[in-house]
């Protein structure tokens, strides 16, 4: 990663550029903006990106062979300090178009070996996640919506070596670009506090309601946000 400012690839899953997603991921560009960092924005669905075939090379080539957008997008990744990844909830998890990003990218984030997979990425590099969804909170979360959303977002950056920084949803949200002001403090709130020389900023929690949601929780940063 190159000295200087640090860089976010900020990532919109969402087909609908003004919709409850977009609404999520410009709040999450401004505020990143604003506390200095630079930053990369990628529309998925402007973007040509064929499907995962399967074949596997990408685990010798240590990236997709298949030559299209995902080239620049796991240059990306691979040289950014933090990912934000905003996609809407489809039947409790991420769109086709995120799930096939997961997919494309599967060499770059791991190594496949005879045991557990190797992560490619570096824990220094981290994660934040956002959702929107229709269903209400709590049952976003009690009935799996956002968070089986959280959970397949995760699994992508987990198993790559990369560290949560938290996650936030917009529920009832029925695609409305009007974002609660108490989501979008949430989001901000993740890049209020100044970046350490390792970029990351202070971990502060999004939501003091509820558990802490197994998704994005571990030893070292517990869950953030509600779902
Ligand atoms: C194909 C499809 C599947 C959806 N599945 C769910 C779901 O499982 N749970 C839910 O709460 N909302 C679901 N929704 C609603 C969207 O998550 C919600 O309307 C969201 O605000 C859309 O974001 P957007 O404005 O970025 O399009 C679904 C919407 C679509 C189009």
């Amino acid at each position: 990663m190159m000295a200087g400012r640090k860089r976010m690839l900020a990532i919109m899953g969402s087909p609908h550029s003004d919709g409850s997603t977009a609404a999520m991921w410009n709040c999450a560009v401004e505020a990143a903006r604003r506390a200095g960092w630079q930053v990369e924005k990628v529309e998925l669905y402007r973007k040509q990106i064929s499907y995962c075939r399967g074949c596997r090379a990408c685990f010798e080539a240590g990236v997709c062979v298949i030559k299209d957008d995902i080239q620049e997008i796991a240059e990306s990744l691979k040289n950014c300090d933090m990912v934000v990844l905003a996609a809407p909830t489809y039947w409790a998890n991420v769109p086709a178009a995120v799930k096939n990003l997961f997919d494309r990218l599967l060499g770059v984030a791991m190594e496949d070996t005879a045991r557990f997979p190797k992560p490619r990425l570096s824990p220094k590099q981290t994660y934040l996640l956002l959702t929107a969804c229709n269903t209400p909170f709590p049952f976003s979360v009690l009935c799996g919506q956002s968070s089986g959303t959280f959970r397949a977002m995760r699994e992508f950056f987990k198993t790559s070596g990369m560290k949560c920084r938290g996650k936030v949803a917009f529920s009832n949200a029925h695609g409305d670009n009007r974002l609660p002001e108490a989501t979008a403090q949430k989001i901000r709130r993740f890049f209020s506090a100044p970046q350490s020389s390792s970029g990351h900023v202070g971990q502060k929690p999004a939501d003091g309601n509820g558990p802490p949601d197994p998704v994005c929780t571990n030893r070292r940063n517990r869950g953030q946000g509600v779902g």
